[in-house]
This record gives structure tokens, sequence and C-alpha cells, in this order.
């Protein structure tokens, strides 16, 4: 049953658990809550809690289970498949955990960290850097999410292909549960083969399953040298291949390998005018290798590319002579995903399939989007040392927004279709939420579907835990 608004008994037994200030039921209080980053979604709820500590948060979800009221957990809302917003007015609350935001311990003898499930990723990787760790998940979002969302979203981002996603940085979860029950999976221990590992639900449950409350981290020794080169190239088989040399050749010491078709640097330039690639290949490659004192690692890069470019897999190569330099490589990066944005609607996709077949991936899509959407804007670009290609497509500059929104969704049909059939995935690092709960769902065999209805019967058996959110609303959980 739908509740479609909070009685005054309710908002004052919520606002007794965590203040007035810990609660918005105003429109302008709440607006920041309802709307995501890209301007793609716009939710609806019935309040907002911002509660102050992990006890707070038991007594409100000890409230929303007595009242049979769904609760979505927000982080930094930056997701980007409105897993933390209800643009269908499904009558639910969100629960943003914004205020819990402290880091409770750095061990750098045992290189852990806790930390609240508020605490925006960016002041995690700072403080790490201050006792001279590194906290390696690094995202474009990091000065926004938290380590909570990154934990219930098993982000991944640009260091994957060395340190693993969010998933293989965690060492253990608070949470929260649907009933108010915490659960303290902390423990601190790198081995721990003490029957089911309860924290791996959580990971990547979007909010479904429990409100992580706390998060604990590995941590690595900071590198000492980091070398980064922006590279040319002439067709994404050669940068494939230009990949799986360097694994070799850089004794594994890549800690990012970006690949950016040359069709997305005006993006970038709609964010600084001024950016320039510094090559102008059709393919172009951020590649950046990292390791402790003691190696060449400027020798090893140096003569890696002086190797590729006598091969001819390399075209144009400049190696970052400072600091600064690379941060402007990493700009372009992060400025084209940003100027996607300001450019408005479009298909955003998240594709993931085996190294070795993304140019496949990358041609068919194209082609397809060629073929059957003329003068849509192909873009591709993404973590190829991970086969994870965000395979983005802009509408023409003259199509009314209804109307591209509507080709919009037969476009990504076909590119989950292209995926799919070349044995990938539709959701390579940013989750399902609600845009791809239906397409999850029919993608999944019998017994698959049959083991996710009842872990979510299990540990929710409401349905109160981000409703509508990975699993379709409208479909019933046997
Ligand atoms: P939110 O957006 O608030 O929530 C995400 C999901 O997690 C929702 O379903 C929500 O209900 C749930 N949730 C949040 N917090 C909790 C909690 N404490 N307990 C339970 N459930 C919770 N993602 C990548 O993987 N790789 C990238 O490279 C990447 N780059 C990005 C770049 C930009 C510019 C932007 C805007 C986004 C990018 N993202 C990327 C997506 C996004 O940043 C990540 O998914 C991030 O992990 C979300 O964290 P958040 O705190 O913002 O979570
Ligand atoms: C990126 C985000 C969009 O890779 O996942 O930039
Ligand atoms: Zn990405």
């Amino acid at each position: 049953m739908t509740i479609h608004r909070l009685s005054p008994e309710t908002l004052s037994a919520m606002e007794g658990a965590v203040g007035r200030n810990g609660i918005a039921v105003e429109a302008a209080g709440m607006a920041k809550y309802l709307g995501d980053w890209a301007g793609d979604y716009r939710g609806n709820a019935l309040a907002v809690l911002r509660p102050g500590s992990v006890g707070e948060v038991q007594a409100l979800m000890r409230l929303c289970s007595g009242l049979g009221l769904g609760v979505i957990p927000q982080g930094g809302n930056t997701g980007l498949v409105s897993g933390a917003i209800d643009s269908a007015g499904a009558g639910l609350v969100v629960l943003s955990l914004e205020r819990l935001n402290s880091i409770r311990q750095i061990d750098t003898e045992n290189f852990t960290l806790r930390a609240d499930a508020g605490c925006v990723l960016q002041t995690i990787k700072d403080a790490c850097e201050a006792q001279d760790c590194l906290f390696p998940l690094a995202l474009g979002a990091q000065g926004s999410c938290q380590i909570g969302g990154n934990a219930a979203s098993n982000a991944g981002g640009v260091n994957v292909l060395r340190y693993g996603m969010a998933r293989d940085l965690i060492l253990g979860l608070e949470v929260v549960l649907a009933d108010g029950e915490l659960w303290n999976g902390f423990s601190g221990l790198r081995k721990n083969n003490s029957g089911y590992d309860l924290k791996q639900l959580f990971i990547g449950s979007e909010g479904t399953l429990g409100i992580v409350t706390g998060v604990e981290v590995k941590l690595f020794p900071k590198p000492a040298q980091i070398e980064t080169a922006y590279l040319g190239l002439a067709s994404f088989e050669a940068a494939i291949q230009l990949f799986n040399r360097a694994r070799r050749a850089c004794s594994d010491l890549i800690s990012a390998f970006e690949i950016i078709g040359a069709e997305c640097i005006e993006l970038a330039r709609l964010i600084d005018p001024g950016m320039a690639a510094p090559v102008s290949a059709p393919v172009q490659v951020l590649v950046e290798l990292s390791s402790g004192p003691g190696i060449d690692l400027d020798g090893l890069l140096a003569g890696f590319l002086a190797d590729a470019m006598e091969k001819g897999l390399v075209t144009d190569a400049v190696l970052a002579a400072s600091s600064v330099q690379a941060r402007s490589f990493w700009a372009i990066r992060e400025g084209l995903v940003e100027g996607q944005a300001r450019r408005g609607y479009h298909v955003r996709t998240d594709l993931s399939v085996r190294i070795s077949d993304i140019p496949a991936l990358i041609e068919q899509a194209r082609r397809f989007v060629a073929n059957e959407h003329p003068g849509w804007i192909p873009l591709a670009y993404g973590h190829a040392g991970d086969g994870n290609i965000h395979f983005n497509v802009l509408p023409p500059s003259h199509l009314a927004d209804a109307e591209a929104r509507t080709r919009g969704a037969a476009i990504t049909a076909g590119l989950y279709d292209t995926a799919v059939g070349l044995g990938g995935s539709i959701s390579a690092e940013h989750g399902i939420g609600r845009s791809r709960a239906h397409e999850f769902w029919a993608g999944l065999s019998p017994a698959h579907r049959r083991m996710v209805a009842a872990l979510k019967n299990a540990l929710d058996p409401n349905d109160l835990m981000n409703p509508g959110c990975l699993l379709p609303a409208t479909e019933t959980f046997p």
C-alpha cells in the first residue's frame, strides 16, 4: 500500500528521533536530494531524513518498518542510474547519510581505515595521503560521492585494473537492517574464512538490503612515483594490443589505462574552451604507471613507448614532464564527462565485454547508430583495462527533448543488445538502479532470479529497502 503523506504523529516521532534539523519536508529543503547530477531524473519523497548517528539510523528504521514505509538510502547522490531517486512517486522517504561523516580510524600499521558511511571519498583519500597511504578508489565524482555509496554501488573508476572495484577494497561493513537491528561486520582481518561472507551481500546491493553506516577498507602505501603519458593510436585494436603488451613490459605497474575516442575531446572543451588534447589521433590513451621507490619507472614507460612507436602501435606519445601536466591530461578525461552533462540529455551506457572484444563492441555500436539512428553522435571512452566502455550517444542538437528521450530509449536497448550479443554486461560499474531494473531482471536465468528474490525476502521481507531499485517494482518475488 502506497503511503501518500506522513501524519503529524509520524513526523513528530521522526523529529523525536533525529531532531528538527534532521528532517526536511518542504520542497526547498528537499530539492537537492531529489535531483541527480546529470539532470536526468527528478524524484519525489515524503520527507528527507538526515540522521546524525548510527543510533538515529536505527531509530528511524524501527519507525519506518513499523509503518511499512519504504526508505531510499542516499549517499552523495552522484549515482547515474536513479538508484537514490524515486521518480515514480512511490511514497518513500530519503535517508541521507551525509551527517555521518567522520573517519573513525586510520591504522597505518595494518593499512586499514574505518569511516562513517557518509564520509566523502575525497576526504578519505586526502586523510590517507596525509599519512603516506593510498586509498585507490578514484572516480570523477570523488569530491561528492560517499564511501557508503561507493560500497552500496560497488563503484569502479580509473584504478580498477590495479586495485579492483570497491568490493575488492572493502574489509568490513557496519549495516543497519530493515527492522533497525545493527550488524557489526568489522573485523580488521584480511583473511576470515568463516562461512558466508555477509558483507558481500551488501556491496553492490544499492540500498536494497540494508543501510550501510560504516565501512572498513584496505589501504596501500602511497606510490613514491607516478608516470603519466597521453598517447595517440590509429585504432581501438591497436589500443587493446598496446594494453596487453604494456602489462608484460611494465611489470604490471599500470594503475590506469583509459581509452578516449577523439570525438570526445570537443565535449571536454565545453567545460574549458582552451583545453587541447596533446595528440590528435583518432584513438587516445591515458596511461599511468605507479610504484614505490627504487624502480626506474620513467625509464620503463619511456622504453616501452619507444618500442611501441617503432612497431607502429603508437603514433604519438607525450610523457607528462610534471605532475601539473599529468593533471592536465586527467582534466581532459574528467572534462569530457562533465561536458556531456552540460550538453543535456544523452544516451549513457556502461558496457563491459572481454577486453579483447572492445574493438568489436565499439565497431558494432557505431555501425548500429550510423545505420539506425543517423544524425546521433556516438562517443566511446572508458576503462579499457577493465573491458568497460561508456558508449554514449548525443542527440542531434535540433531534436526536442521529449523526442530525444523516446529515441534514446530505443538506442539504449540496441546498445544493450550489442553488448549482450558479445557476452557482455549492461552494467560494468554504475549498477542497476531504477533505470536498468527491467533489463537486469529480464536478463536473469530462473535460478538466478530465485536466488536474488530469496535474498531480498530474507533480509527485507516487507520490501522497505529502496523499493523499485534493482528489482523492478512491477515484479512479484515469490
Ligand atoms: P548515491 O548516488 O547516493 O547512491 C547510489 C546507490 O547506493 C543508491 O541505490 C543508493 O540507494 C545506495 N546507497 C547510497 N548510500 C548508501 C548507504 N550508506 N547504504 C545503503 N545504500 C546506499 N561510478 C563508477 O563506478 N565509476 C566511475 O568512474 C564513475 N564516475 C563518475 C563520474 C561522475 C562525474 C559522476 C557524477 C558519477 C560517476 N560514477 C562513477 C557514479 C557514482 O559516482 C558512483 O556510483 C558512486 O559510487 C555513488 O556514490 P554516492 O555516495 O553518490 O551514492
Ligand atoms: C566515467 C564514469 C562516467 O568513467 O563512469 O567517467
Ligand atoms: Zn566509468
